[in-house]
């Protein structure tokens, strides 16, 4: 409780002494999330404590997304919160992390009062930040050809301590032109193998049950390229499946132009690496697709997904999709609904296009669709996309599924959760299983969200 927080002149060594809590709230994705367990394991070696309270911190750390306006707007209006907080606690720091510190740098001091701001490749400053009792703010933002951070042992933040990431590659050369990753991550560089392989013998022998293999496009994984060691992510996989047959391996995210038969045939070869891939298509329509900068067309993606669907049997296949980019006619926009009924995507993420300044769209072309129109298209991918999952799940309905158990079910603690190798949530009776169990269900009904079933 704020208000039972008095600072005399007689305590102040004590707070002094105890002002060591940071606590790290992250937005974005899941980098972002793997990123901010890299941070605990800074601060932590450095000797600072890491609560989940708020109310307990003497240092915030936001780990932030700059992917869409809202995302920035959503932390903004935190940062206020977190002043706010200040007038009881003089001794807090703010500190901004991730993509956000890296695009506003000094902005955030000056809009946002806050004490430090950190870049993605910087996070190894932060104890000497921390350290400095001046009154300026902390400024890191500098970005790196090499870090990846390989050497740090990320500490669990959150966890349910069956699922964990594994951050396998910083950094994206894409440039599709409405992102704005390429600047806030930088360029793209591939961790060592064998301490990626390290973190997941680790993260199995503490009870871990699958890990998801994290980069902004994965399949440009290289370690030792054009050598005669080279491992490219197909190899990386296979290795990583061979940690245990225990262990499920995902990963996140495939780009369609750089998504490989040898992938695929990994995928299928190996009984622990999940059957589901998503494959952003961000349009159906291959002259918005060139706009966007994403070097395939409607038809190599179609290729691209017969290609799973031949490799891989029973594959789940999810997507993420822009309503309303520069210049989308309806025929764009139709195109993209047709193109989502013909893979019928099991799931989606979909947003309307945010112009992002200093991109190469935000400097091309005009962001001319209305946001009314926009928000329109949405609705109708959203709308179609809650059809097309409702009919997969439906297909579901009768069948048997191995589940891995994540944890309790939000609405009934009688019940469990977890996920299919399709990436299915599937909530069953508890009796004697645990998190962390493969369990055989059988699917009895759904909605478009959820499978339900009965362990057999
Ligand atoms: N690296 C991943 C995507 C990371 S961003 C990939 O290429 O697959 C996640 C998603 O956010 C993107 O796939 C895209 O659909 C969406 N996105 C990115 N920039 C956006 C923008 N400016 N406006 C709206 N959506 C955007
Ligand atoms: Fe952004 Fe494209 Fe890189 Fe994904 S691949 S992070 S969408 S630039
Ligand atoms: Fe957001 Fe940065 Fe991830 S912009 S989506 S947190 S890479």
């Amino acid at each position: 409780n704020w208000d039972d927080v008095s600072v005399s002149k007689a305590n102040l060594k004590e707070i002094e002494k105890v002002m060591k809590n940071v606590y790290i709230e992250t937005y974005g994705c899941q980098m972002n999330q793997a990123d901010s367990e890299v941070v605990g394991a800074i601060v932590k070696t450095a000797g600072y404590d890491l609560t989940n309270d708020l109310y307990e911190a003497d240092i915030i750390f936001v780990n932030t997304c700059s992917i869409r306006e809202n995302a920035e707007l959503r932390v903004k209006k935190r940062l206020i919160e977190f002043d706010g907080l200040r007038k009881k606690k003089n001794w807090l720091k703010i500190g901004v992390l991730g993509c956000m510190a890296e695009r506003l740098q000094t902005q955030l001091v000056e809009e946002c009062k806050v004490d430090m701001v950190v870049g993605p490749d910087a996070y190894r400053d932060i104890p000497e930040l921390l350290s400095q009792s001046n009154k300026k703010a902390g400024i890191s933002v500098e970005l790196s050809t090499e870090e990846t951070y390989a050497d740090i042992v990320p500490i669990k933040l959150d966890t349910n301590g069956v699922t964990a990431f594994i951050s396998i590659m910083r950094g994206c050369e894409d440039f599709c032109s409405y992102c704005v990753v390429p600047y806030t991550r930088g360029r793209e560089r591939s961790r060592d193998p064998q301490t990626i392989i390290a973190e997941a013998k680790d993260l199995f022998s503490k009870g871990y049950r699958e890990v998801t293999l994290l980069g902004q496009n994965v399949n440009s994984y290289i370690w030792n390229k054009g050598k005669e060691d080279e491992i490219n992510f197909a190899k990386l996989m296979a290795m990583v499946a061979e940690v245990n047959p225990l262990l499920r391996i995902r990963f996140s995210t495939s780009h369609p132009k750089d998504i490989s038969q040898e992938l695929l045939d990994t995928i299928a070869k190996y009984e622990n690496i999940c059957n589901f891939i998503h494959l952003p298509l961000q349009s159906g329509s291959t002259r918005m697709l060139q706009l966007m900068n994403r070097k395939y067309t409607r038809e190599d993606y179609m290729a691209k997904i017969t290609a799973i669907k031949n490799t891989i049997k029973d594959c789940g296949i999810a997507t993420d999709i822009i309503a309303g980019f520069c210049s989308e006619t309806l025929e764009d926009h139709n195109n993209t609904l047709e193109m989502m009924r013909w893979v019928g995507y099991d799931s989606a993420y979909m947003f309307n296009y945010s112009q992002r300044s200093n991109t190469l769209a935000a400097k091309k072309y005009p962001d001319d669709i209305p946001y009314e129109e926009k928000t329109r298209r949405l609705e109708e991918i959203i709308e179609l996309q809650r059809e097309l999952s409702l009919q997969s799940n439906r297909k579901d309905v009768g069948k048997e599924f191995e589940v891995l158990v994540e944890g309790q079910s939000k609405r009934n603690d009688k019940q469990l959760f977890g996920r299919t190798s399709q990436n299915k949530v599937v909530i069953f009776d508890c009796k004697d299983f645990k998190p962390g169990d493969y369990v055989k269900v059988k699917i009895v009904d759904c909605t478009s969200a959820t499978l339900f079933g009965e362990s057999l």
